[in-house]
């Protein structure tokens, strides 16, 4: 199979924004601008201990140093952007700061409307509830299967959302996200075909597949398999700063690239960070050198391992690709008999020294990454032996909260309006029967507990031990 991006020979390939950024750090000029602490003087001496003095000498914002502009997009930057909507093959990339996040807002305020039908997957992520509650469109759920054994959201099907749109002619875009967090992989192709057949676009948030692109052992990205608009967080896994996110919109597309771009000029900070900016133009740049392509090639290679010696073991159990879907390798969930995903996440961190990606109900999520090296996996394989021999047990009383919203949801009122209906607050104990008023998502995962408009059950309550309060329409 060809590769699907070709790799430069060179390890050190061209990126503008940081090139730009060593020019203005080597040429330094009298500063009389913004950011204010002045190249890192006029802060905390342990924050810039801390930090560094280099770090703060190149943090500063677009309009200076011949540095770019970011709305629109100029100079570096813009050719930055060009060099990543080359390498992901899309026709139009834009770098987001304020995560994924602000991607999914500027795609709902450009793409849909007030009244609009638009089918989302439950468990989106609720920065796509932000956005439809900003535009007014109304989300249609489809409902991805559930993996009960592992208290998780499973794969989101193409028969689903074609009775979606079959039942609904005026559906205006299908929303998928696509891997979950614990890196499920819905089938993109037959939910493209599915779009493309109802002349619907395909939008998917692929906030935690950035990775896809730069290897072949990795699931296709969802540009390659038909979707109009793909949003990446960088960040997450593609080795950029926090915070600094990808949007791409597919070389097929009929989406017109102004209605991305102004909602994004509206959205986005006025004073972007050319650190964050330069991370993703360095991001992009190592993942397609030799250097990246070997790290990648490791954090496979490591999460193969670490994978096989939870097979040895007996009470740790891996969600793995072979159950009738797929998922990415470097993405590893497990869950041990007896134990909570909280109580093996605290035991890990307090007997151990480890740290997770994130812990749910039933277990915890291992993201194998670019920076990872083998040692790290034979530390955590051999502290997971060890949990594996020894009987640990579940602390009941820290456990009756309950994590991953997997509730199937009942909507009175439509999203926008309930959010800007009349509130109160009441005490939980008098909630069930009544409607949220707010979105209850914690993070993560950030899937919703309860959006407004939805009815708060009983089934709710597991989830809101940690509320007293909580807002109702009234
Ligand atoms: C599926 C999904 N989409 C979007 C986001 C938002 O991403 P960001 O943190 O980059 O704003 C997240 C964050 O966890 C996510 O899981």
């Amino acid at each position: 199979m060809a590769k699907k991006i070709r790799i430069r020979e060179n390890t050190e390939i061209h990126a503008p924004i940081v090139k730009a950024l060593k020019t203005a750090y080597d040429n330094p000029t009298y500063q009389f601008h913004i950011p204010g602490h002045t190249k890192g003087l006029g802060t905390l001496k342990s924050f810039r201990d801390l930090v560094g003095r280099k770090a703060l000498k190149v943090d500063t914002t677009d309009e200076f140093d011949n540095l770019g502009t970011l709305n629109p997009a100029t100079g570096p930057i813009k050719e930055a952007q060009e060099l990543a909507s080359k390498a992901f093959g899309a026709k139009k990339t834009f770098f987001l700061l304020n995560g994924s996040t602000i991607g999914n807002l500027a795609i709902a305020m450009g793409l849909t409307k007030q009244g609009q039908k638009v089918i989302v997957n439950r468990n989106c992520h609720r920065s796509i509830l932000t956005g439809l509650i900003i535009s007014g469109a109304d989300p249609l759920w489809v409902i991805p299967e559930k993996f009960s054994n592992w208290g998780l959201w499973g794969n989101i099907k193409a028969e689903d959302i074609e009775k979606l749109l079959k039942e609904n002619k005026d559906v205006s875009a299908v929303w998928i996200t696509n891997p979950t967090y614990e890196g499920v992989v819905s089938d993109v192709k037959s939910i493209a075909n599915v779009c493309r057949k109802y002349n619907v676009p395909l939008i998917v948030d692929e906030a935690h597949g950035c990775l896809w692109n730069f290897s072949d052992k990795l699931p296709e990205t969802s540009l390659k398999l038909g979707a109009d608009i793909v949003v990446h967080s960088l960040h997450k896994t593609g080795g950029s700063m926090s915070q600094s996110s990808m949007l791409h919109i597919s070389k097929e597309s009929k989406i017109n690239v102004e209605d991305v771009e102004r909602s994004l000029m509206l959205l986005h900070t006025t004073s972007p960070s050319l650190m964050l900016l330069g991370s993703l133009d360095a991001s992009r740049a190592h993942l397609q050198s030799k250097k990246g392509e070997k790290q990648l090639a490791r954090a496979i290679s490591n999460a193969k391992y670490l994978r096989s010696e939870i097979d040895k073991m007996e009470t740790i159990h891996q969600l793995k690709p072979d159950f009738g879907y797929k998922t990415d390798v470097t993405k590893i969930f497990i869950k041990a008999d007896g134990l909570s995903g909280k109580r093996l996440e605290s035991i890990l961190e307090i007997d151990f020294g480890i740290e997770v990606e994130s812990a749910s109900d039933e277990g915890i999520l291992i993201l194998s990454n670019l920076g990872n090296k083998r040692s790290d996996f034979e530390y955590l394989a051999q502290c997971l032996h060890k949990i594996d021999k020894h009987d640990y047990k579940d602390i009941y009383y820290l456990e009756n909260k309950k994590h991953m919203p997997m509730l199937t949801p009942i909507i009175k009122k439509n999203l926008r309006d309930a959010y800007f209906s009349p509130k109160e607050i009441i005490p939980k104990s008098k909630a069930v029967g009544r409607l949220s008023g707010e979105v209850v998502a914690e993070c993560p995962p950030g899937i919703s507990i309860l959006l407004p408009g939805e009815l708060i059950t009983e089934a709710h309550m597991p989830y809101l031990t940690d509320y007293d309060v909580i807002e109702v329409i009234k």
